[in-house]
């Protein structure tokens, strides 16, 4: 079973993905964790070029092991979430070529089943997926959100999300859209539990499974 949720950035979508995929036995992939390593290591490499990008990308190994990420080898866990890293992924988000090279990868991964969640699992990597979900929020909750999670400044983490907004829906290719067939779940005012238990419904419905917690 393929089960993709798409939205964008502090809708909640890694929680609600992980704790879907666990409950349904199925592997999980996040898929903005594969740009920002991609991110990560062109950073520190100093490679700004999406061709050189690619090539790099296409000598990488990296590899999921539950929430921990592994590039290369090394556990980057915790190093692509720094903010330089997220501002550094947008170029390369925004390469038809990296990502064109994204979709394959991920499409590999996925061939036996998945939940996966990003910005175009639904529209673009997977568009035949069983269940399609695109997850949103309010922008003052997303933030809200975030800001309960990392702290900082309430404004400046609202302005960056608006700002990832614009950049994720304006993209040419892979460009933050409901997928054809996909259900719109807004979890403003929704607990993780209450969007996690309707997807798990759905997927159990399908399978002709049993509910079990
Ligand atoms: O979900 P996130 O914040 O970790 O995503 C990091 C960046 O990658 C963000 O700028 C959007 C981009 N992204 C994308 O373009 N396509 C995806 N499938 C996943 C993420």
């Amino acid at each position: 079973m393929i089960i993709t949720i798409d939205g964008p950035a502090g809708a909640g979508k890694s929680t609600v993905a992980k704790r879907v995929a666990r409950r349904l036995g199925l592997p999980y992939l996040d898929t903005g964790a594969m740009y920002r390593t991609c991110a990560l290591k062109a950073l520190r490499l100093g490679l700004t070029r999406p061709r050189d990008v690619l090539a790099m990308f296409r000598r990488t190994r990296l590899r999921f092991q539950g929430r921990r990420v592994f590039l290369d080898g090394r556990e980057v866990t915790r190093a692509i979430r720094a903010r330089r890293v997220t501002d550094a992924v947008r170029p390369l988000a925004d390469s038809p070529i990296v990502r064109r090279e994204m979709v394959q990868r991920q499409r590999a991964l996925g061939r036996r089943g998945i939940v996966t969640e990003g910005r175009d699992q639904g529209s673009v990597v997977f568009p035949r997926a069983d269940i399609k979900v695109y997850l949103t929020a309010s922008v003052d909750e997303r933030a809200r959100r975030r800001h309960r999670q990392e702290g900082g400044s309430l404004l400046g983490i609202r302005r960056s999300i608006s700002a990832r907004d614009g950049a994720d829906r304006r993209r040419r290719v892979g460009a933050l859209r409901l997928p054809r067939g996909a259900v719109r779940i807004d979890s403003t005012r929704l607990t993780v539990a209450e969007v996690v238990d309707w997807i798990v419904g759905q997927a159990l419905t399908l399978t002709g499974r049993p509910a079990d917690n």
